[in-house]
């Protein structure tokens, strides 16, 4: 569909009639060349962005799927560098990407068990799968897992306009995906319009953060995506 070695509209549609963890574990070994992987010409600027000021001792990627972050992580990470995911096919397939170095772990998210242990955490690409309470709990073992004075750099976008095509698209795949969990058990859970900037705000900091975001990173159709920069306060 996207790709000749892509997933077919089947294959598609089967992950969505899964739960969100089997749907990516049957979707990992196309998951890169789909437009669900996070490009390298976005992730090349923005770990610019993150290392501008040095490398760092430590950092975890959360929801890694199959390494996009990591690999650009790892020459700017001197020591641990922990990838967590809770689809065994994609953490498969990023093993198989990367090699031995990271530590990969297949966890929820949403309960994470960190406890001030990484200097950096990243993210990208995953927060249509962290709504509501889950947006939360996500935050909270973020903050947790950083050591004071750690950042969490992830990067999202802002809420298009109400006046927009993009608006009511993605409004109209949220009541698709409203409909198909009301229908279908367990659910998928992936939704637009979530972890939008600047809305977020409020919850970083609620969290614990500083905050500090920069668009602009790519010019062209990309341009409006921002790196958000919330660095745990002491
Ligand atoms: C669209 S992929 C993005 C992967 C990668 N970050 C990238 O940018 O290419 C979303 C990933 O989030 C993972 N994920 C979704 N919900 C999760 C959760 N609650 N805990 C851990 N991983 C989760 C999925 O398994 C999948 O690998």
């Amino acid at each position: 569909m996207f790709h000749p070695d892509g997933p077919s509209l089947i294959d598609l549609t089967r992950q969505a009639l899964s739960s969100t963890e089997r749907g990516y574990d049957l979707l990992a070994q196309k998951f890169d060349v789909t437009p669900f992987r996070t490009p390298d010409l976005l992730l090349a600027p923005f770990f610019a962005h993150v290392f501008a000021g040095g490398s760092v001792s430590s950092a975890l990627d959360v929801a890694c799927g199959t390494g996009a972050q990591l690999g650009h992580l790892a020459p700017f990470v001197k020591g641990r560098l922990t990838g967590v995911d809770f689809s065994q096919g994609m953490l498969d397939e990023a093993r198989r990407r990367l090699g031995p170095r990271p530590e990969l772990l297949k966890l929820d998210a949403r309960a994470l068990p960190f406890d001030r242990e990484f200097e950096l955490v990243t993210s990208a690409g995953a927060f249509g799968h962290f709504v509501g309470a889950d947006e939360d709990a996500l935050l909270s073992g973020v903050s947790r897992a950083l050591v004071p004075g750690g950042r969490f750099v992830f990067l999202t976008t802002p809420r298009p306009k109400a006046t927009s095509p993009a608006f009511w698209v993605a409004r109209g795949f949220n009541a698709v995906m409203h409909v198909r969990n009301a229908l279908v058990t367990p659910p998928f859970i992936m939704f637009y319009l979530t972890f939008t900037w600047p809305e977020l705000r409020p919850a970083l900091e609620r969290h614990g953060f500083s905050v500090s975001a920069r668009d602009g990173l790519v010019p062209g159709r990309l341009s409006r995506v921002v790196a958000v920069t919330a660095t745990r306060r002491g």
